[in-house]
């Protein structure tokens, strides 16, 4: 299908997880990303979303998600406003639910969501008229992540079907975390989370997923890892030690990524802490991919804006 196509109905009017989606749809938007690369290059969708418009409301911090949403709005001709929260009427105290309804009102036609309450997404498509694209809540989920990394590791290692996977460090405050796990098993990926014991708590329970407590057996053999923020605004004293203790067993390098498959990339969300789970020269080194994943960041959420308007 190319985006010249007639529009394609998709029962998705919303993306709040991924979860939600099925197998199908999540290759047809990996594939309609990459002609969105393609089209945004050549400025050919120019006018695809001139009768929308996105409103970026950022109730956290954020430099990738906010900016690669913001151009591929724009790359599609939308309108966008920033709603720029530590301006707004929420410092006056205004709700969100009060707020959302206030852009919606004055032409908002999709919010692009990110919030430190994990559900706050789920909260706007029940109170609003808005459609709603989660760009991260709490420890919930973050869609729009995982569909990046999943076609950077495509590109990067080939089709991912029976590929071995390792998430790595802080799962346990992970958004990233849970919906890659989610995405990557939808696409047949065999996946292992690996980090210190209270940060692999109870992903036991998560079906097929392999779990490793001592980084050598997380790296074991993957063809693939990704590596976790620390998150420090959410993990103090989550019982894993110092930080020193972390960085001694757990932070990523050149000679610890020998244990993965030859050449295994390596993917981090950013921001990295450098120095603490992983080192300066892995995450600049040949192996990373993490700036690819940066820029495949405008492509996908151009392919999310535009399939969730039904106009892709
Ligand atoms: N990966 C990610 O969500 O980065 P930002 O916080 O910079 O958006």
């Amino acid at each position: 299908m190319t985006v010249d196509a007639p529009a394609r109905t998709s029962p998705h009017r919303h993306l709040v997880d991924i979860d939600t989606w099925s197998r199908t749809e999540i290759e047809d938007l990996l594939s309609l990303a990459v002609e969105m690369r393609a089209s945004r290059a050549a400025r050919a969708h120019r006018s695809l979303l001139e009768a929308e418009t996105v409103g970026l409301a950022f109730y956290e911090p954020s430099t990738r998600t906010r900016v690669s949403f913001e151009l591929a709005a724009k790359a599609l001709g939308a309108t966008v406003v920033d709603l720029a929260v530590e301006r707004s009427s929420a410092g006056k105290g205004e709700s969100l639910v009060d707020t959302l309804r206030t852009l919606e009102r004055t032409g908002v036609t999709t919010v692009v969501l990110r919030h430190s309450a994990s559900g706050a997404p789920h909260l706007a498509v029940r109170e609003t008229g808005l459609r709603v694209i989660n760009a991260g809540d709490g420890m919930h989920a973050h869609p729009t992540q995982a569909l990046l990394d999943a076609l950077t590791l495509r590109e990067a290692i080939g089709p991912l079907d029976g590929k071995l996977v390792a998430i790595v460090g802080d799962v346990a405050h992970s958004r990233v975390a849970r919906s890659n796990l989610h995405a990557l098993a939808t696409l047949g990926v065999r996946l292992r989370v690996g980090g210190p014991s209270a940060w692999v708590a109870g992903f036991e329970r998560w079906a097929g997923l392999e779990v490793a407590t001592t980084l050598a057996a997380a790296l074991d053999g993957a063809d693939a890892v990704m590596a976790l923020r620390v998150q420090t605004e959410r993990a103090a004293a989550d019982g894993i030690g110092s930080l020193d203790d972390h960085v001694r067993d757990w932070r990523l390098d050149e000679t610890r990524m020998q244990r993965a498959a030859p050449d295994a990339p390596i993917l981090h969300p950013g921001p990295t802490n450098e120095g603490i789970e992983i080192t300066a020269a892995l995450a600049n080194g040949p192996r990373s991919l993490i700036g690819r994943q940066v820029e495949n960041g405008v492509p996908v959420r151009m392919a999310v804006l535009a399939r969730l308007a039904g106009l892709a």
